[in-house]
């Protein structure tokens, strides 16, 4: 999308964290952003301070709720004839042991950062395919979303995230829609002091350390939201955002080469397995990068 002035963005979960910041990339490239989330007061002081820096408005959605999703989508479409970018970035950190997981609590973060980013994409894709004007899906998943760590429930719904994404742009391509998806590393935002699952919950932090150790050197919100403006005029697939993670992700691949079978591959097989596994982006994505 080369394009942003004058158009209109949806991030969820803008008024906190990695949304806000991209909702201040979004809004300061000239665009009409409306974030929304679940607390008043945060969505009240995201709107004051969007507004003072173009066209904001501030809904109170929780991602969840699939009729107000549409019943959003329909006034938006009335009055601004639609979205054109759409950033499902509403989440919840959650990182329990498998074994301390309560069923309703993996309901719970399942509901929120998987449910809620295939709910805001079922609504509004098909309004930006039938529209036909350039348009853009971002999808907020984590590095836990391609390298595992501790926290199933978290991980399973970044992996799922980056699962769903991959195939989305396959969907997608020829059409007038771009997608992104979104892998950062810890960034300072309130994730740790945010919405919390039902029942009891021991705190867990990565490492062993503190949540406030975890934000002292951490990526800056702002800095992730320019990433992904940029990806999104670039149409940028992967949005990773710290060369920390460059040797683990590394690491993963070649553990992961190492576990297919030796030998060599069937002629007949081989050409089964592509009409299933076709994933023109990954070329895409390397192509770019070697031009
Ligand atoms: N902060 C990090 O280190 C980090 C790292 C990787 C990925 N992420 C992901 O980034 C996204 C944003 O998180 P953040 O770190 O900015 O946290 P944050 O708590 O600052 O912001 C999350 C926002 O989502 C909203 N939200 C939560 N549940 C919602 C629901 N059911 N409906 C609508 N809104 C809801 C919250 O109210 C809040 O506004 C999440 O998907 C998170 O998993 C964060």
């Amino acid at each position: 999308m080369q394009e942003l002035e004058g158009r209109t963005a949806l991030v969820t979960g803008g008024d906190s964290g990695i949304g806000l910041g991209t909702a201040r990339a979004l809004v300061q490239a000239g665009m009409r952003v409306v974030v929304c989330g679940v607390v008043e007061e945060s969505l009240q002081a995201a709107h004051a301070e969007l507004s003072r820096l173009g066209t904001a408005e501030a809904v109170q959605l929780d991602v969840r709720d699939r009729d107000g999703f549409a019943r959003l989508a329909d006034r938006l479409d009335q009055q601004h004839g639609g979205v054109d970018v759409l950033v499902n970035n509403a989440g919840v950190g959650f990182l329990s042991p498998t074994a301390e997981v309560s069923f309703d609590q993996w309901d719970w973060v399942l509901g929120i950062n998987l449910t809620g980013v295939f709910n805001g994409i079922r609504t509004f894709l098909p309004r930006m395919l039938a529209v036909g004007r350039p348009a853009h899906i971002v999808a907020t998943a984590s590095i836990g979303g391609l390298l595992g760590a501790p926290g199933s429930a978290y991980a399973a719904t970044k992996f799922g995230v980056v699962g769903l994404m991959e195939a989305l742009a396959v969907e997608v391509q020829g059409t007038d829609v771009g997608v992104s998806v979104l892998a950062p590393g810890i960034v300072a935002t309130n994730i740790h002091q945010g919405l919390r699952p039902p029942g009891e919950v021991a705190e867990h932090t990565p490492g062993g350390a503190s949540s406030g150790d975890l934000h002292v050197a951490a990526m800056q919100p702002d800095e992730v939201g320019i990433r992904v403006r940029q990806a999104i005029l670039d149409e940028q697939f992967y949005v990773l955002t710290h060369a920390e993670h460059r040797e683990l992700l590394q690491r993963r691949f070649d553990a992961l080469l190492a576990a297919v079978p030796s030998g060599t591959p069937d002629v007949r097989r081989a050409e089964v397995e592509r009409l299933v596994l076709r994933n023109p982006v990954y070329d895409r994505v390397l192509a770019r990068r070697t031009s």
